[in-house]
């Protein structure tokens, strides 16, 4: 099935009143955000999408797909369900060795091209993380970013899933810039939940949270779309900072001043 447009038709906040945005359409390419303090309703949020919400889930909400309910056949066949959803929460049980989960992987989706497919998530995933990932090690032995990191990427070229749920990657210590940067060449929904403004101002819109409820739903401006990119620019000084202090550098006034200025910071 051809997924053009995903709709969440709202529901109830967590103390029953009715939610202020009432429909959120999202058509292929769009990159949303859902913001909101800790405990506002976001993982919610992505929950009832993940899982087809149909006023079966505490918030009352609706998905549709192209404009109607989605059929039964997602839920059922995971092979068939158009959502990966990479949660706040990652760990493997299995260790297995990363080459065999991602080969096992690309053959069950029935991937044109096992072999390549494998290198490309590898290739993928190594952008996003400080260092690379052991083909040969067992996936229990991935850091939380390495295991992040493979996961954003298999679910992109692996899992070939048109709709990608992100709750809060910005605490996996991936480089976001460089994921914000490969995610954009994709055709794909994704949806970040997030407390990082770089994410934020990159999206086109993002849904505001509060006590459960999708109280506002905000247009990026190209005003915040400019910001967005000073925002990107302070982070690659920051970066630039980690990485001369992780490698055991002492820090000069001069080479403070040098980094901000590569940045058009200064
Ligand atoms: N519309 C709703 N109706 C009833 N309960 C809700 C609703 N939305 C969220 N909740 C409940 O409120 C609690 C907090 O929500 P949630 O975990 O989604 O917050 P969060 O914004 O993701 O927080 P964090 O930033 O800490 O991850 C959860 O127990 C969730 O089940
Ligand atoms: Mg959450």
């Amino acid at each position: 099935m051809d997924i053009r447009k995903i709709t969440i038709l709202g529901g109830y906040g967590r103390s029953g009143a009715r939610e202020l945005v009432d429909q959120v359409d999202l058509k292929m390419g769009d990159l949303l955000s859902v913001v909101g303090p800790t405990g506002s309703g976001k993982t919610a949020l992505i929950n009832d999408i993940g899982l087809f919400a149909n006023e079966d889930t505490p918030s009352k909400r609706r998905i549709l797909i192209n404009d109607t309910s989605p059929s039964e056949d997602f839920l059922d066949d995971p092979a068939k369900n158009p959502i990966a959803l990479i949660t706040q929460h990652t760990g493997f049980l299995s260790d297995m060795r990363v080459s065999n989960f991602l080969d096992i992987h690309a053959r069950v989706r029935k991937s044109a091209n096992p072999d390549s497919v494998v290198s490309d998530v590898l290739d993928f995933a190594n952008q996003l993380t400080g260092e690379p990932i052991i083909v040969d090690g067992a996936m229990t032995e991935l850091s939380g970013g390495q295991s992040r990191a493979l996961l954003i990427a298999d679910a992109v070229i692996i899992g070939n899933s048109p709709i990608i749920l992100l709750d809060e990657i910005e605490n996996a210590g991936i480089n976001l810039t460089r994921a914000l940067e490969l995610l954009h060449n994709y055709e794909k929904i994704f949806i970040f939940v997030t407390h990082d403004p770089r994410i934020t101002l990159s999206s086109d819109y993002r849904i505001v949270m509060k006590g459960g409820a999708m109280q506002d739903a905000i247009t990026t401006s190209p005003e915040e779309k400019r910001i967005g990119e000073k925002v990107t620019h302070m982070d690659r000084a920051i970066i630039s900072l980690r990485n001369q202090i992780s490698s055991g550098e002492r820090m000069l006034e001069k080479d403070f001043r040098a980094v901000m200025e590569s940045n058009w910071l200064a």
